[in-house]
């Protein structure tokens, strides 16, 4: 029998614009999402409708059998316009939900940014501007202060990179800037900031950490092994490393000067602000990144690439368990005995409730993870992407990460064969082959 750690956080995630609808409920304030409508043409106004239905969906939590919940607060429901005045009714709502999690035993697990910026902070610059760091720093402060008491985990930031890359670089995301580099590198370090300053204001008996999109890196061949660990630079150590050794590291930070000059959104002091208090590694994890150099491509001289005879999910991912594995070894290695969270990792699959695919997905995944855990890593607790099938951002409803399906004519939930499989698990605490759920 494979057992998990004693008092293993079994966790489901969602986040707020993803689930909640109800946008204009209760005062709460438009948020860079409602204004961008991504490829897919979806907007999160309904999502889940979990903003008025989060009794039932609790009660869904108690039968997943999960002792976690990782959820996201929305900053323009406390602070509509982004600064005061704060608005109660926003303030109340997580006040219940919380509540009514403890009451089930489920530990709340908090991201406090998880993309919906108010709007009205965008309008003055949004993540390109220090002083929404600043704002951030105070509406962190409210919510322990209001929530401190009863929530130990919180998440500062959800996915810094993904926020500067796909918002400032692609345009994929809210606020659909493209190929600005600066305000890429900028927006990356204002929201790594943003959890420093956070994280000063946190109660001491608090957990706080960055949920960092993380992805282990291969050469596609002998020869792209310097190209590799350049896009790990770019794509890991950029975060990990002013996060847990409050440093830039060298490498990267000369190959941005040569792109955008001189760093000058990084003032004296920032990087002991950054560096100075997580008290664990948030890891969302989706897939590795094969790479192969192109001296020619810009703005970076390397591509991922896909290997033939790779499992992929139907979102188009590959499926390499083993680099999961790779990832936190490398996490232990690299940073110490930072306890690890794993505040994501999930797959697209289209069936409706019969998902084996998913169940072996999962079955994969928590024996990579055992394997990390033989190896001595540290790891907390995992937290499945997602509870609820839900508003995948610029790829809106088509694609369903749920271990619950939603109908999305009824809002009606079903819980899924992996739901099953996964609330066995949980309920267990030990790996269970993926046959328990037939
Ligand atoms: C992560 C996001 C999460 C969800 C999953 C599929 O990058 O943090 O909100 O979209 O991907």
């Amino acid at each position: 029998m494979k057992t998990f750690p004693e008092e293993f956080l079994w966790g489901v995630a969602t986040s707020a614009y993803q689930v909640e609808g109800g946008v204009e409920l209760d005062g709460r304030g438009p948020s860079i999402w409602d204004l961008f409508v991504g490829q897919s043409g979806d907007t999160g106004d309904v999502a889940c409708d979990h903003y008025r239905r989060w009794r039932d969906d609790v009660e869904l939590l108690g039968k997943l059998g999960v002792n976690a919940y990782r959820f996201s607060i929305a900053w323009p429901r406390l602070f509509p316009s982004g600064r005061g005045p704060l608005e109660p009714r926003g303030l109340a709502h997580y006040d219940r939900l919380i509540d009514a999690l403890l009451e089930k035993g489920i530990t709340p697990i908090v991201t406090l940014y998880h993309w919906d910026l108010p709007q009205a902070l965008e309008d003055a610059g949004g993540w390109l501007e220090r002083d929404t760091v600043e704002r951030f720093a105070d509406y962190a402060a409210t919510c322990f202060e209001a929530y401190g008491d009863r929530v130990e985990w919180w998440c500062t930031m959800n996915e810094p990179w993904i926020i500067g890359l796909l918002g400032y670089l692609h345009g994929l995301h809210a606020p659909g800037i493209k190929d600005d580099l600066l305000g890429e590198a900028t927006a990356f370090h204002h929201t790594l900031l943003a959890h420093g300053r956070a994280a000063q204001a946190a109660p001491a008996d608090a957990r706080v950490g960055v949920a960092f999109s993380l992805a282990p890196h291969y050469p596609a061949s002998p020869a792209d092994a310097e190209a590799a660990r350049a896009s790990d630079d770019y794509v890991n150590r950029w975060f990990l490393d002013p996060v847990l050794r409050a440093s830039y590291p060298d490498d990267m930070r000369a190959l941005w000067e040569k792109r955008i000059g001189p760093l000058d959104f990084v003032h004296d002091g920032d990087l002991e602000t950054i560096g100075a208090r997580s008290d664990f590694v948030g890891v969302n994890y989706y897939a590795r990144r094969l790479i192969r150099a192109a001296p020619g491509n810009t703005p970076w001289p390397w591509e991922v690439v896909t290997a033939d005879a790779v499992p992929m999910t139907e979102g188009g991912n590959e499926i390499t368990p083993s680099a999961f594995t790779d990832l936190l070894v490398r996490l232990r290695d690299d940073y110490g005995n930072v306890p690890i969270l794993i505040t994501e990792n999930g797959a697209v699959y289209k069936d409706r409730v019969h998902d084996e695919r998913r169940i072996q997905f999962i079955h994969d995944h928590l024996a990579a993870l055992q394997d990390a855990i033989g190896r001595g890593v540290p790891v907390v607790g995992y937290c499945h992407w997602s509870f609820l099938d839900n508003f995948e951002w610029a790829l809106g409803y088509a694609q369903r990460f749920g271990l619950v399906h939603v109908d999305y004519e009824t809002l009606e939930r079903t819980i899924k064969d992996s739901g099953r499989y996964y609330a066995s698990i949980a309920r267990a605490n030990v790996l269970l082959a993926p046959e328990v759920a037939a």
